[in-house]
């Protein structure tokens, strides 16, 4: 790499006049050598030295190794500037990480270049260990369909997590995880450590859609919080891994129940009716369909606490809230407080909403 070397108070004249020819190097900055400083010239300066140059001495030296900030600055450096701004629309601005996974969705038009993103992806995350294309969701369970193009197969989807203080597993080819509800758990850890303290005793927690129990884990890790745990979740793929994960952090031998059958049935066992003094209800395409079956769970003698996300169109908002208040009145549950209020925008139409019912 060649400089040329200027006294150091004229550096900024020298820079600037090297710009107008473009004739400066811009990866590169500006060094020190001895007491003057030498400036990055780029490919296009002359082989002979310019007359009005000639009183400057041009140096050759390796230019610093530069490390891109990010995934796209390692991509632009493999395949070289001219490809990258060829496709320059196309590369994917945001991507999903979750423990040591990257999970990213991919243009059509970009596909031919997936072994690149996803090794300039783990160039920049060292954390990571393999790149997930985003294939959509599917089925019943809205698993998503993960294409691996980057790192080792062996490895499967499995990665620990840790989110509010809670470790534990997910693997998002079996099952639904989003890292972006971390705020919406701590906040039923909030509203949970309340309840004890009016209640003055420690709770039953129902959590019917529980997932790899993300919701669960900070309840369960909180001293002296929780009496009694039913988590349940339709997916047999699922409830093995949740299991592990709540006997990994039941460090306080909380009596547990995992079961693996629709949560709308979990009210035909007898112990369930009015047992939970929290239920959580995260099924956000279906969560108002399936509340009527659910809400019996709740224990009618003191204040119980329903917790629960839905997307819906926004212009519906009010309505879900009337409906909600209707059902609980007609199931003799008196509401105390009622909050149904958007977290974040789902679609152009539609948002994600927490509901939050107290209730006696
Ligand atoms: C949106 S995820 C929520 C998972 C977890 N609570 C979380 O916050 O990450 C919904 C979960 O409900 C499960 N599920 C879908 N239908 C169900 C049903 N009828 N009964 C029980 N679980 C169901 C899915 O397998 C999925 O794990």
């Amino acid at each position: 790499m060649r400089y040329l070397v200027v006294p150091s108070q004229e550096t900024e004249i020298w820079k600037e006049y090297l710009i107008s020819k473009e004739w400066l190097e811009r990866k590169y900055s500006i060094e020190n050598e001895g007491d003057k400083r030498a400036i990055p010239l780029s490919k296009f300066f002359p082989n002979k030295l310019p007359a009005n140059l000639t009183n400057f001495e041009i140096i050759e030296k390796n230019a610093p190794i530069i490390t891109p900030n990010d995934y796209l600055g390692h991509l632009k450096k493999h395949i070289g500037d001219i490809e990258f701004h060829k496709f320059e629309e196309f590369w994917p601005q945001s991507f999903d990480l979750i423990g040591e996974l990257v999970i990213v969705k991919i243009e059509k038009e970009i596909e031919k270049f997936a072994e690149e993103i996803s090794h300039s992806m783990l160039s920049q995350n060292k954390r990571a260990t393999r790149v997930f294309q985003d294939l959509g969701v599917q089925g019943e369970f809205r698993v998503r369909r993960l294409n691996l193009i980057g790192g080792s197969k062996s490895l499967g989807g499995e990665t620990k997590v840790k989110e509010n203080g809670a470790e534990f597993v997910v693997d998002p080819t079996k099952g639904y995880y989003s890292p972006r509800l971390a705020n919406e758990r701590l906040e039923t850890l909030e509203c949970a450590i309340y309840l004890k303290q009016k209640l003055k005793r420690k709770l039953n927690i129902c959590d019917p859609y529980a997932g790899f129990g993300p919701a669960l884990m900070p309840l369960i890790k909180e001293s002296g919080l929780v009496n009694y745990i039913l988590a349940n979740d339709l997916n047999p793929e699922v409830t093995k891994i949740l299991e592990k994960n709540l006997i990994a952090n039941n460090k306080e031998k909380i009596t547990l129940q995992i079961k693996c059958k629709d949560a709308r049935k979990l009210i035909e066992n007898p112990k369930n009716g009015g047992l939970f003094d929290l239920l959580l209800v995260n099924l956000p395409h279906s969560t108002i369909e399936h509340l009527p079956l659910l809400v019996r769970l709740l224990n009618n003698n003191s204040t119980a606490i329903l917790r629960a996300w839905s997307i819906i169109e926004s212009e519906k908002i009010k309505q879900m809230e009337d409906d909600i208040k209707k059902l609980f009145t007609s199931l003799k549950y008196p509401i105390s407080k009622i909050i149904v209020k958007p977290v974040r925008t789902y679609s152009p139409t539609q948002v994600y909403a927490k509901i939050e019912i107290w209730t006696n």
